[in-house]
Formats: C-alpha cells, structure tokens, sequence
C-alpha cells in the first residue's frame, strides 16, 4: 500500500498534456469483444481500471498487446464464458461486458460490479436494456446471468440518463436485428466516443450525444483504430488545482466545449480563464467570490468533478452551496476535507462551505474523486505535509499524477504505508 505526501503552498506554473478519457476508454475496451479482428485504440490512459480490463480480456480469450499509449485487442479467438468473481468485482465498468458479450455470444455471466461505492449504484436500466433486447435475466448468488435466443431490436425509454445504461444498450443492440431507439439517452461526450468507434467498427448508430440514439443491428463487425478523447475529468481536476494554488496552467491536449459547465464556474469566482484550440490556460487569483455549484447530467456541470470543486471552494470568500442532483450523497470526502480544517456542513444533497483556510493532516481518500479532492486541498496548504492513504483509488483514474504535479513545480511523493 502506498500513501502520497503532498507539502503544499506552491503555486503551479507550466504545461499538462491530458491522457484519454478513463470513462471512454473503459467502455471502448469491452467494445472491442464485438469485433472479430484487431481493434487498436490510441490514447490509452496509463491508470489501474484499464490494467485491470486488459487483464479481464485476456481472462476470456482476447489477444492484447500494449505499448505507451496504445493498445491491440484481438478478439477473434475471444470465448463465452462465465466471469461470476475476480476481477469483474474491482471494476464498476465490468458490467459493460454484459452488453458486448451478450451482443457476440447472446449470452453473459458477469458478477455484479464492484469500484467506486460512493453510494448505492442500481443496474435497473441496463437489465431494463437487457431484457426490452429479448434477453433473460437472473441473479444468481450475485452474478448476473443475461440470456437471449436472438436479440431483437426495441424501443427503450430510460427513466435515468444514464451514462452506463446508455453504452450498455448500445453494446448489445449493435448485434441485434433490427432497430433499437434508446429515449432519454446520456448525452455525455464518452457515449459520442464509444458510438464513433461501433460505428468505424462497421455498427450503424445515429444520434449519440443527444437524448435520441438510434441503433441499426448488424451480423458483422470488424476491427478498426481509434482514438480515445481526451479525459475532461483529469483536465478539470488540473483547471481546479491551478485555480486553488494561485498558479498559472496550461492544461494541453482537451477539448475545451466538454468543459464548458467548469470554465463557467471558475470565471464567477474570479479565475482567469484563457481558450483556445485543443488547451486551456488557468490563471489564478489572489481572491475568489463564493459560488453555488449544482451537479447535472452532461452539459451541465460534471458530480466527478463536484468533490475536488468543493476543496477549491473553501478558498473561496464567503460560504457556497454545491449540490450533487446525479449522485445525492456523494460527499465522503467531505468528513476528510473537515479534518484538514474545512468548515462545511452537509444538508441533504447539498454541501454548505464556508471560505477559510485549511491545514495539513492524515487523512484517506474514500473513493477516485473524493481522493482527487484531498490532493487539491493539499496543494494549498502552506509548507505543511499532509499524507493521503488509500492511493489505489486515485490511481484509477488519474494518468501519472505524481509525475504531472512535479512538472507543474508540486512538492509531491509517494511513501510506503
Ligand atoms: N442509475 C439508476 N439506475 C441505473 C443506472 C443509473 O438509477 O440502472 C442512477 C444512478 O444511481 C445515478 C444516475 O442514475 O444516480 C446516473 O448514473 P450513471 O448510470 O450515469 O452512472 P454510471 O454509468 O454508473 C458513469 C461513470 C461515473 C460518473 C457517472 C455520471 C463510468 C464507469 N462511471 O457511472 O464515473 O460519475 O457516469 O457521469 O463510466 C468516476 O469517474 O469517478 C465515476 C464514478
């Protein structure tokens, strides 16, 4: 187990190129089963979920080759079998071999998904996909066995836009004959990713990223290459960093529209915040003005990024509200952050936080974001080491952290716990 020191009060100064996108790429890997030759993706991010999937393709036949940021997936002699334990427990993601596996064989023993459990995560949607499809579901001692003689196309309504839900019905529905319409659909930017790549993959999917997505079945599918977008979680989570050290940032390889609801955000509070192209330079400022913040499916403004925005607020002057209305208890980095000094409360779905300054403690990161958060309130505590344990979570998601935050002028390390 490792633990990361941070001694903080350095503003960050210089440039970070943003790897691909841990929500695409964790859905594109599994995709990938659906083909029957090579499928490269280009990208790749360096993080623990996509070691772990590699090694969960490997586990059901899949050729899998990687080398830095790219990796060759091949499927062809890929084989149906049963992963009820290991490691599709680790991964909250595993449950999209359910839809790619179901769409090649028309059959899926997945056991019920692990990762983050920042609060209880429902799988109704995708079984509702699963079962309009055709399929039959059972749970059988905490794996989900999904069936179907031949999937057939339908009309689905999802009563959540959820991001999972969505990609899953797409998976399977790419195999299935005929039309699928997915109604309430997730328009966030990794579903365009996942129906870019079906579609070089010769499936044939209209309208992902709107709440309409219509869905073509077809018999074959071949390998292709792609590229993986650019993560705008990482990406934000550096926008919010820079703000919260008084730094100046370039943050390079993103695309700034996906960060629209963030940039918005930071400009209210004072940020200085310069566009362009494929980047975006974070200017901060001595002071910054108290906001209220409300979480919300895509455009609006990402829950992934709501833990580390509530550390950035408490620099803030005066008290902001931040409410999460996707997940509505997603605050476990809050009692952490409390230890560090912060002063906020929360009230249902809704965290208070009060401006002030914050000091360096022992503290542990409860999942991915809510460590995300700890390492921003970290690097603004003047000269004073705080540790964070529980690594492995954040290890999940952020491509090369220790190594990026060094770049940018950070005073931080990893120690054995
Ligand atoms: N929901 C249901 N039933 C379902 C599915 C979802 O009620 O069948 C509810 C959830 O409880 C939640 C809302 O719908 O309140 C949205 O959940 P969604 O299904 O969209 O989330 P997810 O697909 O499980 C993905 C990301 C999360 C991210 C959310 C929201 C992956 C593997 N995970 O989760 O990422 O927070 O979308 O954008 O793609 C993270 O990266 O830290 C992370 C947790």
């Amino acid at each position: 187990m490792e633990k990361l020191m941070i001694r903080g009060g350095k503003p960050l100064h210089g440039t970070v190129t943003i790897s691909g996108a841990k929500n695409s790429a964790i859905a594109l890997l599994p995709a990938a089963v659906l083909a029957d030759t090579e499928v490269i993706l280009d990208n790749l991010p360096n993080i623990s979920d996509v070691a772990i999937y590699s090694e969960l393709l490997e586990e059901l036949g899949a050729k899998v080759k990687r080398r830095d940021d790219e990796i060759r997936i091949d499927p062809s002699q890929l084989v149906s079998k049963p992963m009820p334990n290991g490691k599709v427990k680790k991964l909250r993601a595993s449950y999209y071999l359910m839809g790619a596996l179901l769409g090649r064989f028309g059959e899926a023993t997945i056991g019920m998904p692990g990762g983050c459990n920042f609060e209880p995560r429902p799988i109704d949607q995708h079984i509702k996909g699963f079962e309009a499809l055709g399929a039959v579901v059972t749970n059988e001692q905490g794996a989900l066995h999904i069936r179907a003689k031949q999937l057939r196309g339908a009309k689905i309504y999802l009563d959540v836009a959820s991001v999972g839900a969505t990609i899953n019905i797409m998976l399977a529905a790419s195999r299935a004959d005929g039309v699928t319409v997915i109604e309430n659909a997730a328009k966030e930017p990794e579903i365009v990713d996942v129906a870019t790549l079906l579609t070089a993959m010769g499936a044939k999917i209209k309208g992902a990223g709107t709440e309409t997505i219509r869905i073509e079945g077809v018999k074959e599918m071949k390998g292709c290459r792609h590229s993986i977008i650019s993560d705008r979680i990482q990406a934000g989570t550096y926008m919010i960093m820079a703000a919260a050290t008084r730094g100046n940032v370039l943050v390079d390889n993103v695309i700034p529209k996906h960060l629209e609801a963030l940039t918005a955000k930071l400009e209210e509070m004072g940020v200085e915040v310069q566009e362009y192209d494929e980047s975006i330079r974070i200017i901060g400022k001595p002071s910054y003005n108290a906001v209220d913040v409300k979480a919300l499916v895509y455009p609006g403004f990402p829950t992934d990024l709501q833990s580390p925005m509530t550390s950035l607020l408490t620099c803030a002057q005066g008290t902001s509200l931040l409410s999460d209305y996707v997940y509505g208890t997603r605050f476990k980095h809050v009692p952490e952050l409390t230890l560090m000094g912060a002063n906020i409360r929360v009230e249902g779905r809704t965290a208070i936080i009060e401006g002030g300054k914050l000091s360096a403690a022992k503290v542990k990161a409860a999942d991915l974001r809510a460590g995300a958060a700890l390492v921003v309130a970290a690097l603004t505590v003047q000269d004073e080491v705080t540790e964070i344990t529980n690594v492995e979570y954040i290890d999940r998601g952020y491509d090369r952290l220790v190594e990026n935050l060094r770049n940018l002028g950070a005073d931080v390390w990893r120690e054995h716990d």
